[in-house]
């Protein structure tokens, strides 16, 4: 049985790995759930698997070196899942300080803990032992041509705070693989959408407002490119990297799906008119009249593409889910969980509402 250690494991990503992994794996696995609980992360999206015996949640800023050290002394891990991150580039535009504490100070804690718990002393690891970082493509920059892709070897070119605190915490990963021979990987995905994320990002903000009546603000001219993949795909990817990849690898994950924002807003408005009811009010004022073009985002990336040719020979991963069943599933699931919502939209969320679209 392996023992996991995921970090981050309360917010979007973290918490669909671990409900797909407790999924697939059952009782095969143990996993320990170690989460600050910042204003991202809710246990919420873990309840149904909360009272299992092979699962446990621990409390804890991953910058805290003896409460980590404390968790590798009690548990014999396995592999070190590493989701724990500030996450959001408007708030590291505000605020760069605590992505830089979190997404750098925070990893390399990790990395110290991980390798004196794994070290024996001839200096080699004990048998099996995986650290997945989990990162971004974001690390690469901006495609600003038509036709080009970020591939393993792309240089990294980050612009916002977020995706330069990324960088370095990628860095540290890659000296510990070249200094100490780490057993560690890691892993560039594109954006990710799907249910438990949190409504500062464009596709759950945008569904939210679309429900309320509000306006659905775009940045600049709408055109900017990301590359979005379906969240359990990303999940499985990780899955098949840590089983079929190679030590000190990295790997790009990504779907070959490219849409401007523009375009989302709209699929999104279109979707939600297709899947309510003709008796629900909300329909009425859900249309293309509530976007409202804002101000650009300081430095906004153009553009983002993966090409995932590596992770489809060497690990034999591929996504599954194609956009539009996707995001079917995602308005789906955002208005059967309404009352995560509400929970989710306190005080903290609409106060940076507010000033960040004021
Ligand atoms: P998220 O913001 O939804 O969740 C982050 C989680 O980390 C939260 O549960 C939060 O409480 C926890 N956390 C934050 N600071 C912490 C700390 N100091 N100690 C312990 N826990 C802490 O983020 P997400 O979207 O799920 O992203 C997870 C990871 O995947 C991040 O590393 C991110 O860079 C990467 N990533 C995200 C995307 C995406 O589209 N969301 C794409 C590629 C890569
Ligand atoms: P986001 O979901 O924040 O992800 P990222 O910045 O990591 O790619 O944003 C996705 C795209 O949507 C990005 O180009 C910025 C844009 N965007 C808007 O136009 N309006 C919004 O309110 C938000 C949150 C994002």
């Amino acid at each position: 049985m392996k023992t996991y250690m995921v970090t981050g494991g309360a917010g979007f990503i973290g918490s669909n790995y671990i409900l797909y992994m407790m999924e697939k794996y059952g009782k095969d696995i143990f996993i320990i759930n170690v989460d600050k609980l910042t204003y991202a992360g809710n246990l919420e999206n873990l309840a149904s698997v909360s009272n299992e015996e092979n699962y446990r949640f621990v409390k804890a800023d991953i910058c805290d070196s003896e409460a980590i050290g404390k968790i590798f002394a009690e548990y014999n891990i396995d592999r070190v899942v590493h989701f724990a991150a500030e996450s959001h580039v408007d708030r590291s535009i505000k605020n760069p300080e605590v992505f830089v504490e979190t997404n750098v100070l925070g990893t390399l804690t990790l990395l110290n803990h991980a390798k004196n718990a794994w070290e024996k002393s001839d200096g080699s690891y004990e048998e099996d032992k995986i650290f997945l970082h989990v990162s971004t493509d974001e690390v690469y920059g901006s495609l600003e041509k038509e036709g080009e892709f970020f591939y393993e070897k792309t240089p990294y070119d980050p612009h916002s705070p977020y995706s330069a605190s990324k960088a370095s915490s990628d860095f540290l990963v890659k000296s510990y693989i070249d200094t100490y021979e780490f057993p560690a990987m890691i892993t560039h995905c594109s954006n990710n959408y799907g249910p438990y994320q949190f409504p500062e990002k464009l596709i759950p903000l945008i569904i939210n407002n679309c429900l309320k009546g509000d306006k659905l603000p775009i940045y600049g001219d709408g055109l900017n490119v990301r590359d979005w993949l379906y969240v359990m795909d990303h999940c499985k990817a990780i899955d098949m990297v840590i089983n079929n990849g190679k030590d000190g690898e990295t790997y790009n994950i990504g779907g070959h799906n490219e849409k401007q924002n523009i375009q989302i807003v709209k699929i999104i408005i279109d979707t939600l008119n297709e899947i309510l009811d003709d008796s629900d009010i909300r329909k009425k004022h859900i249309n293309y009249d509530l976007i409202t073009y804002v101000d650009d985002r300081k430095g906004h990336d153009r553009r983002y593409a993966i090409a995932p040719d590596k992770i489809k020979k060497e690990v034999g991963w591929e996504p599954s889910i194609l956009f539009a069943e996707g995001i079917q599933h995602t308005v789906k699931w955002y208005l059967a969980n309404e009352e995560w919502m509400s929970h989710v939209i306190n005080k903290d969320y609409l106060d940076y509402y507010k000033k960040m679209y004021k």
